[in-house]
């Protein structure tokens, strides 16, 4: 059996932060990855990283709470938002010590652009590859403290022992073996569930797995309706085309060669928060005004120079799936599923319900995002939220005496597995997806009404019924076996889906990313609170709402850009 304090599950940009401030904290800390950890999804992330420099006389991290808290339409919790934005600029001076290579302005300091929604330019970056540098630059500090990594272990199991985190199952894909990896304190930072859906900017391996563990382990998820459409996403490939490229003064335009985002913002126009940008979009498409089923991304008077110094990346992106180059073109691009505001129910410190569990990142929520979150705040939680769940924890285990040896959870999982692979018929996992996928892209998307999603819950309980009465896994092998881990994965894409439909269902408003057509306002009087989810024995979701949202300086506006 492996022991260890700290055990972190995910190796992207939350999981690393998290494990480098445990390592220099001095425990004994592993991380457990399904992937090696600079192939992890954070490193897609493009635009930047919000922080409040203090370059600027007008920015400050109050600044960007309340920027933080109205995008939100106010749901995020306002002292955990301003934990996020105070620690901002720390983080950022902490990253570039260990090396992080930003870009700069010609007197030196670190470059920042615009983002949406934000009141000053703010956003950190590393021309349009910011989540990468960051990720290598993690990796260097997880090799110079030697933290233990098993990668290409997938997890399969959270292991809870007289109420108290306990580690984790994971299944070793190069051999097959399940294995106990125990731990005083874990720590999920396992990113988004974009892969709910059809078409996301999230790479395949964003399959819900650290919500659907703890969700299945009785710990609940929380504001799950809330799913960003990030703008600008290519139409043959869902890929991001970074908001940094409106940043920088891209255009939005339709059919007419209007830029038509003064219309819905008269004074942020396509630098307004990201639901407002993607309503937009997808309004001028149902009109009529689209073209070929997609709004046009116009960067051409930008100028060679600047797009191949500040957006190199996704120009060639662009001219890889299209053939269309951005210097001289505009590019088609459509809203896409980007983010999951929603996660594993966490305090200001990423603790969970039950003590020695934490999570950061995505596959968290905090709550920093509430029901939007502005673009620059994803990479900055999972550097904050990483860090401090780390301090948490490290805190904590001085209180533990033992690592808690879960057998009987290794014994469960076993059993499972065992189970699944002895199945010779059934109906195959990815046929299940597929239905999980056209369900949740046709009913749960930009706009919704109850039609469709109770129809959305309907399909999706049966396919949660269909996976649990047989799904089969045809590979037998012990060997990389990725219709096993496939499987697994779609069962946590199936809760994930399941929480987000009926949570979305159950709300009769609209607010940030749930635009409800039969219920077109917000509703603070009814619904200024968070969602919880619990889990049930057949996985439909029992809904509660006995989490309020923390306002400490800002009541909610009506919310205008
Ligand atoms: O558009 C982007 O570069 C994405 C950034 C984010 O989601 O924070």
């Amino acid at each position: 059996m492996i022991k260890h304090d700290v055990v972190v599950i995910g190796g992207g940009l939350a999981g690393m932060r998290a494990a480098v401030e445990a390592a220099e904290g001095g425990a004994d800390v592993a991380i457990v990855s399904k992937l090696h950890p600079v192939r992890s999804h954070s490193g897609a992330a493009q635009g930047g990283i919000n922080a409040a420099l203090g370059n600027r006389e007008e920015d400050s991290p109050e600044a960007h709470t309340f920027d933080t808290v109205k995008g939100s339409d106010y749901l995020a919790d306002q002292d955990a938002t301003a934990a996020m934005c105070e620690d901002a600029p720390k983080q950022i001076i902490w990253l570039e010590h260990r090396g992080c290579i930003f870009s700069r302005v010609p007197d030196g300091r670190i470059a920042q652009r615009p983002f949406g929604g934000a009141g000053s330019p703010r956003t950190c970056y590393s021309a349009d590859v910011t989540g990468l540098v960051i990720l290598h630059t993690l990796w260097e500090q997880l090799e110079r403290f030697g933290v233990k990594v098993y990668e290409e272990y997938f997890c399969t199991a959270l292991a809870i022992e007289d109420g108290i985190g306990s580690g984790v199952v994971a299944y070793n894909m190069r051999n097959g073996e399940l294995e106990l990896i125990a731990a005083k304190a874990t720590i999920f930072a396992t990113g988004g569930a974009g892969r709910m859906y059809l078409k996301t900017t999230n790479g395949y391996a964003s399959t819900a797995d650290g919500q659907g563990i703890a969700y299945k382990a009785g710990i609940p998820m929380m504001d799950m309706e809330f799913m960003q459409f990030h703008p600008t996403t290519l139409k043959e490939n869902g890929v991001l085309m970074t908001e940094g490229a409106r940043g920088e003064g891209a255009y939005l335009l339709n059919s007419l060669g209007e830029r038509f985002m003064f219309k819905y913002a008269p004074n942020k126009g396509e630098l307004a928060s990201r639901d407002v940008v993607s309503r937009a979009e997808w309004t001028e498409i149902l009109e009529g005004r689209g073209v070929d089923g997609c709004v046009l991304l116009d960067m051409r008077h930008l100028g060679r120079e600047k797009i191949l110094e500040r957006l190199p990346q996704i120009r060639e992106l662009a001219l890889d799936a299209t053939g269309k180059d951005a210097i001289n073109e505009p590019i088609p691009i459509l809203p896409g599923a980007h983010y999951t505001m929603g996660g594993i129910e966490t305090d200001k410190w990423g603790a969970t319900r039950v003590p020695g569990v934490y999570a950061a990142g995505e596959c968290a929520c905090v709550s920093v995002h509430g029901a939007n979150r502005l673009g620059g705040n994803s990479l900055l939680e999972t550097i904050v939220f990483g860090a401090r769940s780390a301090k948490h924890a490290l805190d904590y285990i001085k209180t533990v005496s033992n690592v808690r040896e879960s057998a009987r959870t290794l014994q469960q999982e076993k059993d499972r597995i065992a189970g699944l692979l002895a199945r010779t018929s059934g109906t195959r996992a990815p046929q299940l997806r597929r239905k999980m996928n056209a369900t949740m892209s046709e009913n749960a998307f930009i706009f919704r009404d109850a039609k469709g999603l109770a129809k959305a819950v309907d399909d999706l309980k049966a396919v949660r019924k269909e996976f649990d009465a047989g799904v089969y896994v045809m590979d037998k092998s012990p060997t990389f076996n990725t219709d096993l881990v496939g499987a697994l994965e779609t069962d946590f894409l199936i809760d994930s889906s399941l929480a987000l439909a009926a949570g979305s269902l159950a709300r009769t408003e609209s607010r940030g990313a749930q635009a409800r057509t039969d219920y077109p306002e917000r509703d603070d009087a009814n619904w200024l609170k968070h969602t919880l989810a619990w889990r049930e024995a057949d996985g439909s979701p029992r809904l509660d709402y006995s989490r309020a949202v923390t306002i400490t300086k800002y009541d909610p506006q009506v919310r205008t850009y």
